[in-house]
């Protein structure tokens, strides 16, 4: 329901309540200023409600039924576990509801004020805000509100493709399929991606057969092609089949299921279908006419490095942007809105540096330059690669699938100079990047990171042995 505001003017007026808007509004009320943000369904957007929250939270019940499965190599029987898909959707739920509330409180107790409804900007930096059709109609209808700036934060939908509906059944997006209450039993999923490889690894440690067609050459395209042949031999040793260099012509219902029919003349007989093709940029009635927003022939909001869009004081942050989709990046987005709002000296994301954290088994985690990219910028560079296997935490763990990969430049002594880019697949390696990523960043080099004390035993410390290692004198690995 729209309330009537006691005030209709603002110094940032945020249009969409995900990741990127909220982070904008938390950052610019932190700094004092008076902000408004218009949400049409529930602040906290696709992150929290229906992307890395939930999937996650699914990720972590495989992860419970991983250990339960291997219970036995400890000397625990704990038998072979069965899934009931009803209660890991209500434990998801649980999580999903408890950061809501707490979010919505964070929001509220740092003066926010939130609107229910849908944003439109209008010339001036006027925001009409609409109600949501079927919501319960607001005493007072549409309202009209100023912002001094104003951030365009409305996100992006799952990408569909031709020939495939999606009714939630047979054919899914991330959407329906984090509000499943059963597990099909097998499962075609389109597209390998970051999304493909992260439920195409929780369906089958769930129990469903999975088939992952991918039109390009690899899975996890933009990964190191080390860590790709890392995730791709453990799928394969888990039986699920992965048809890369395939185009998806089209599916036939029948009965319970449907078959798909893809590359030359090859099907699949699946229960469901799974669509994790990219996403797309989501402003659907956003912008009426004259506000001198430009939006690019895919529907993203075009914004500079500042994310400024090309009206004046109108910004434009996350997913509806064209910038890696990652929730973390709208963060940094936000914040560098409000800190460019308020005069602050502010540097640009840096979007070949930010980190990435994919959650399929095994994790894959990475920041900067993959070994290819180095090499095609014409960089000179060390390189230095240390699985898992000979880190004692994982060996602890029995989690010995993965390596660290370290790549930096090669001064003209041949010593290693700067940090370019470091590549994690392995066990927890999303909670390890930070080290690296920092490195990165930095730009420090592995003298300088080598002078570091790493914990021991731990898992992160393969990262400090494989830098130091770039040193020329290693400790565990030469
Ligand atoms: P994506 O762009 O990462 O991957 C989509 C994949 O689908 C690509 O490999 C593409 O070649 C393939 N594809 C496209 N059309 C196809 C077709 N007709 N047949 C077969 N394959 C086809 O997009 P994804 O995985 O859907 O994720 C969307 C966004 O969300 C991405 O930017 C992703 O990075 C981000 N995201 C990141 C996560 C993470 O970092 N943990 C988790 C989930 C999403």
């Amino acid at each position: 329901m729209i309330t009537t505001a006691e005030t209709t003017e603002f110094d940032v007026v945020v249009i969409g309540g995900g990741p990127g808007g909220y982070a904008t509004a938390l950052y610019g009320a932190a700094a004092g200023l008076k902000v408004a943000v218009i949400e049409r369904d529930k602040v906290g957007g696709t992150c929290l409600h229906r992307g890395c929250v939930p999937a996650k939270e699914f990720l972590e019940t495989a992860s419970v039924v991983r250990t339960v499965a291997g219970a036995k190599e400890f000397g625990v029987q704990a038998g072979q576990p069965v899934v009931d898909f009803a209660v890991s959707q209500g434990r998801k739920q649980k999580v999903v509801d408890q950061l809501f509330k707490g979010l919505a409180g964070l929001m509220k107790g740092r003066g926010i004020v939130t609107f229910d409804g849908i944003g439109t900007l209008l010339p001036g930096r006027r925001v009409r805000i609409d109600p949501v059709p079927g919501a319960e109609a607001g005493a007072a209808g549409s309202l009209e509100i100023t912002g001094r700036n104003v951030v365009l934060a409305t996100g992006s939908l799952p990408r569909t493709i031709p020939g495939f509906d999606v009714d939630g059944r047979l054919v899914m997006t991330s959407d329906e399929v984090l509000a499943l209450d059963t597990l099909p039993a097998s499962i075609a999923v389109i597209g390998g991606g970051a999304i493909g490889c992260e439920f195409a690894s929780m369906f089958s440690d769930l129990g469903s057969q999975v088939t992952v067609l991918e039109a390009l050459p690899t899975l996890l395209t933009g990964c190191d092609s080390d860590v790709v042949s890392v995730v791709a031999r453990s799928f394969r040793k888990r039986g699920i089949n992965v048809h890369t260099g395939v185009k998806v012509n089209g599916h036939s219902p029948n009965g319970a299921g449907t078959t798909v029919s893809f590359g030359d003349g090859e099907s699949l007989t699946v229960d469901a279908v799974v669509l994790s093709v990219g996403r797309r940029p989501l402003t659907e009635g956003l912008l009426a006419e004259g506000t001198g927003v430009t939006v690019d022939d895919r529907g993203f909001v075009v914004v500079d490095e500042y994310q400024r869009t090309a009206a004046e004081g109108v910004w434009a942050v996350g997913d509806v942007v064209n910038t890696p989709q990652l929730a973390h990046v709208g963060f940094a987005e936000g914040i560098l809105v409000i800190k460019a709002v308020l005069g602050e000296a502010a540097l640009p994301v840096d979007y070949s540096r930010v980190p990435w954290a994919i959650y399929c088994h095994p994790e894959v985690a990475f920041a900067g330059l993959t070994e290819a990219q180095a090499k095609e910028a014409g960089i000179d560079v060390l390189v230095k690669k240390d699985p898992y296997g000979g880190n004692s935490r994982a060996r602890i763990l029995g989690e010995t699938d993965g390596l660290v990969k370290v790549i930096a430049e090669r001064l003209p002594d041949g010593r290693a100079g700067r940090i370019l880019g470091v590549h994690m697949v392995g066990p927890w390696v999303t909670e390890q990047l930070g080290q690296g990523y920092m490195a990165v960043n930095w730009e420090a080099t592995p003298e300088e990171i080598g002078q570091f004390i790493q914990p021991h035993p731990t898992l992160s410390e393969a990262f400090g042995e494989t830098v130091l290692a770039l040193t020329g004198r290693g400790l565990h690995v030469g």
